[in-house]
């Protein structure tokens, strides 16, 4: 371990006075993202509304049920892999994160790591923001932190650390990569290939290919914990833009595609019934599949034509003994068409 952890003992350096840099994202438009997605066919709802405070919990609930596989697996992965990912990363890294989980991960990352020289965290929310650089700028004396409030989706200038690094290091874990489609998700890539910069690299977590069963069961868990964390967009919706979704006449369904190798959740309508949103009224079928989610399972093929194509290749692969899961280690590979390397 080559970073400086503060001790229990030391008590906690409250800083919620770190420098962001607030590059001023736009902020969510929930009334016309909802109006658009219900216009279309089938409907659908954006899955980055899930994430209110309630949503966050309950994904965080989730992560600890016996059923979801992810987290634990990746946690451990960051664990038993820590000294391979230092090597191939190498030393005095800029660490950026995208979104902001609990932090267990990034812990497991930076104590991994050979002298990590800054933490940015990037996210739209000032609140997470703060949350998440507050606590690891607590934890790691030796890391400078420097968050950016900015949409990950776009490239990002990254500020520069008082003392030089050697290169961006990004990391997406979660398989959060799998929520977006596969246009959103080269676009991402690319983004990522810009933000990291020419020395950089990504770390980025990816559920794979598995039995079918076992990833059914992951997104319908017995405790009915996803099935909460779905039905609380509505809520949320409802809350916030003042629609008018009857929590109780939808229900949670998560199916595995086998050809596309991927979770689609929707929400079922259980019976004939009218929604309104913003003044206009929208009918819904009784069983009618309302799309909310996608969550997308790699195979090797399938992850490396999709890096390929936003100018990226991979460099490193750490697989459990499973094969569930996987971190991939991604740097720039050919010049995309038109973009200066
Ligand atoms: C955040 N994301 C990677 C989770 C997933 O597995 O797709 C979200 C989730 N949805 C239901 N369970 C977990």
């Amino acid at each position: 371990m080559a970073v400086q952890r503060r001790a229990p003992g030391q008590g906690p350096r409250v800083n919620s006075d770190l420098p962001i840099t607030d590059l001023h994202p736009t902020p969510d438009d929930i009334t016309g993202d909802v109006l658009r997605g219900l216009s279309a066919t089938p409907k659908r709802l954006p899955s980055k509304y899930f994430y209110d405070r309630r949503g966050s919990e309950l994904f965080e609930a989730i992560t600890r049920q016996p059923e979801y596989y992810p987290t634990r697996i990746e946690l451990a992965l960051l664990e038993a892999r820590g000294a391979q990912i230092a090597a191939a990363v190498g030393p005095r890294a800029h660490v950026v994160e995208y979104g902001s989980g609990s932090g267990r991960k990034t812990r497991l990352l930076l104590d991994a790591l050979d002298d990590p020289v800054a933490y940015t965290p990037i996210e739209i929310s000032r609140s997470a923001l703060t949350a998440s650089a507050d606590r690891l700028d607590r934890e790691f004396g030796d890391v400078e932190v420097l968050p950016v409030l900015a949409d990950f989706t776009c490239p990002v200038p990254l500020p520069a650390p008082s003392r030089a690094a050697d290169h961006a290091l990004v990391f997406f874990p979660g398989s959060t990569l799998g929520n977006f489609d596969r246009a959103e998700s080269v676009r991402l890539l690319a983004a990522m290939r810009d933000t990291m910069g020419e020395r950089g690299g990504a770390l980025v977590g990816i559920d794979l290919e598995k039995d079918p069963a076992v990833i059914e069961a992951a997104y319908n868990d017995a405790a009915g914990v996803t099935a909460a964390f779905t039905l609380n967009l509505l809520a949320r919706l409802n809350r916030d833009i003042g629609s008018d979704f009857a929590p109780d006449g939808f229900a949670h369904r998560a199916r595995y595609l086998r050809n596309e190798g991927r979770i689609m959740t929707t929400l079922e309508s259980l019976r004939a019934q009218a929604v309104t949103v913003d003044g206009q009224r929208f009918a819904f079928a009784a069983g009618e599949q309302m799309h909310v989610e996608q969550s997308q399972k790699y195979s090797d093929a399938r992850f490396d034509a999709l890096v390929r194509e936003a100018g990226l290749r991979v460099v490193e692969r750490w697989n459990d003994p499973l094969d569930w899961f996987g971190l991939r280690l991604l740097r720039r590979g050919e010049p995309l068409a038109g973009t200066p390397r």
